[in-house]
C-alpha cells in the first residue's frame, strides 16, 4: 500500500486498540471516483475492512486515506433535493430554539460545502462562518456571500474565527464528522470558540439505522466512523461537552443530530437523551452481536442484490441504475456488477454525466438521455430519496417499468406495488 493510506491501531474515540474484526468487503477504489470513459483504467483499490472498538463501540474502517487527497477537491456537492432543503430548514429551526440565538449571533458550520445550510441562517439575520477543506467548494460559498474558510476545521481556524468574529452561538457539523479522523482535535477547535451557553450539533448517519435496514453501501472510504449516541457522548466527554438532546432524523437513511454543550452552560438535559441510550442498551449495542450479525445479513444481502439482477438481465431485460450515489458506487463494488449487467446509471449530477463508474465502469447518462430509452427496471442506487424519485417516475412505472429496491433486501417495486413501497 502507498504513504496515503494509514490504518488505524487506536480507537480514535477512547484509544483503545482492541478492535474486532466485523466484515471485509476487500480492496475497492473510491466511490466516489468517477472516470473519463476509456478503454482501460488504472485506479487504485483501497482496503474497505469494518472494525468495532470494543471498549467504546465505535464502528470504523480500518484504514484512513489522506483528508487532502478525498476532500481537498471535493466533488459532492450539497443536494439539492426537496428533502434536504426541507431537512435544513428544520435544522436552522431548532438551532435557533436549543441556542436561543438571536439575530446578529455567529453560527459556525464545519464542512459546510458550498453554504447552503448558511445562507439560511443568513436569511434569518445570523452571522454565519463556514470552514470545508475543497477549496473549489469554498470558492463557491464566498462567491455566494457565505464567508467560508477553506481548510480542515480545527483549533488553528476556530482561533481565527473567534478572533475576527467573536464566539458562536452556535456551531454546526451536518454529515461531515464521520468523514473526520482527528475528531478529538475537531472538538478542540469547537472548544475555541464556541460561547459559554453556545450549543453543539453533530449530524451523523445513526449506527442503528444503518444496522437495522442492512446499510452496508454507506460504508466507502470517506466514512470513517459509523456512531451511536453513546459513543459520541463518550467522545464529547472527553472534550467538556454534555449532550443535551438528540433528535433522529430521516436523511441519509436514518442520521442523529446530537446537541451538546460546554460543561458549564445552563442548558438542561432533555429526556430524548435517555430514552436513546436506553434503546441502544436494549439493542445490545454494548456487546459484539449487533454487529456480527449485520456482518451475516450484509454478505446475504450482497448475494441477494448481486442475483437479483443478474435473473432479470438472465431473462433479457435490461437493468439500468438509478442515481450514481457514492453508496450506489460502492454497492456495484460489493455486488460485482458492471457494464456486464447495468446498462447506465442516470443521474442528475452534471459532473458525473458522460463518466463512468468508479471500479465497475457503467457509464453515468443523463435524465434525459435515459429517458430516451429507459431500461425495463432501475436498481434504485439513490434509495434513500425513495420516496421522491417513485413520485416522479409515475410514467415510468405506468409504463411498465419497476424498481428494483436493494435496502434492507432487494425488493422489486411496479405500478400495482408503489404504493405499498412509498409508504
Ligand atoms: P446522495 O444521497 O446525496 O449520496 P451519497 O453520494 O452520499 O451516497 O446522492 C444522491 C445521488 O442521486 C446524487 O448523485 C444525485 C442523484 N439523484 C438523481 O439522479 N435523481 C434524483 O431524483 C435524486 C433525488 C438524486
Ligand atoms: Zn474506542
Amino acid at each position: 500500500m502507498n504513504d496515503i493510506v494509514r490504518r488505524v491501531d487506536h480507537c480514535r474515540v477512547c484509544d483503545a486498540d482492541d478492535w474486532i474484526e466485523v466484515i471485509s468487503f476487500g480492496s475497492h477504489p473510491l466511490a466516489n471516483g468517477f472516470q473519463p470513459p476509456a478503454d482501460s483504467y488504472e485506479e487504485t483499490a483501497y482496503p474497505l475492512d469494518v472494525i468495532v472498538c470494543r471498549r467504546c463501540r465505535l464502528m470504523s474502517i480500518r484504514h484512513v486515506i489522506d483528508p487532502e487527497v478525498l476532500f481537498g477537491h471535493y466533488v459532492y456537492l450539497t443536494s439539492d433535493s426537496a428533502q434536504i432543503t426541507g431537512h435544513m430548514r428544520h435544522v436552522a429551526e431548532v438551532a435557533a430554539e436549543r441556542s436561543g440565538m438571536a439575530p446578529g449571533d455567529l453560527v459556525v458550520e464545519l464542512g459546510s460545502n458550498i453554504g447552503t445550510q448558511l445562507g439560511i441562517f443568513q436569511e434569518a439575520g445570523m452571522r454565519a462562518v463556514g470552514v470545508d477543506p475543497a477549496r473549489n467548494l469554498a470558492e463557491v460559498a464566498n462567491r455566494n456571500g457565505v464567508p467560508t474558510f477553506a481548510t480542515f476545521f480545527g483549533a488553528e481556524v476556530a482561533l481565527r474565527i473567534e478572533e475576527e468574529h467573536g464566539r458562536a452561538k452556535f456551531v454546526l457539523g451536518r454529515q461531515c464528522f464521520a468523514h473526520i479522523d482527528d475528531v478529538q482535535g475537531v472538538l478542540d477547535g469547537v472548544n475555541a470558540v464556541i460561547a459559554p451557553d453556545g450549543v453543539l450539533a453533530i449530524e451523523v448517519p445513526y449506527l442503528l439505522d444503518l444496522l437495522d435496514d442492512n446499510q452496508f453501501d454507506t460504508i466507502f472510504h470517506e466514512h470513517l466512523s459509523y456512531y451511536s449516541l453513546s459513543t459520541l457522548t463518550t467522545l464529547f466527554a472527553r472534550k467538556g461537552l454534555r449532550v443535551i438532546d438528540v433528535e433522529r432524523a430521516p436523511v441519509h437513511g436514518g442520521s442523529i443530530i446530537v446537541f451538546a454543550t460546554p460543561e458549564s452552560s445552563p442548558h438542561g438535559v432533555r429526556p430524548s437523551v435517555a430514552e436513546l441510550r436506553a434503546l441502544e442498551t436494549t439493542r445490545g449495542i454494548g456487546t459484539d452481536a449487533p454487529y456480527l450479525a449485520f456482518a451475516e445479513r450484509t454478505e446475504r444481502a450482497i448475494g441477494r442484490i448481486r442475483s437479483t439482477v443478474r435473473e432479470l438481465v438472465g431473462e433479457g431485460k435490461r437493468v439500468a441504475g438509478y442515481g450514481a450515489p457514492s453508496k450506489g458506487c460502492a454497492l456495484l463494488q460489493f455486488c460485482g456488477l458492471t457494464a456486464a449487467d447495468i446498462d447506465f446509471c442516470t443521474d442528475t449530477t452534471v459532473r458525473k454525466q458522460g463518466t463512468v463508474t468508479p471500479g465497475t465502469h457503467i457509464p453515468v447518462l443523463s435524465p434525459a438521455d435515459a429517458r430516451r430509452d429507459p431500461p425495463d427496471y432501475y436498481l434504485l442506487l439513490a434509495w434513500n430519496y425513495a420516496e421522491e424519485i417513485l413520485a416522479k417516475e409515475s410514467e415510468f412505472l405506468r409504463a411498465g417499468g419497476g424498481f428494483i429496491v436493494p435496502i434492507p433486501l432487494p425488493a422489486v417495486v411496479t405500478a400495482e406495488t408503489v404504493n405499498d413501497a412509498a409508504a
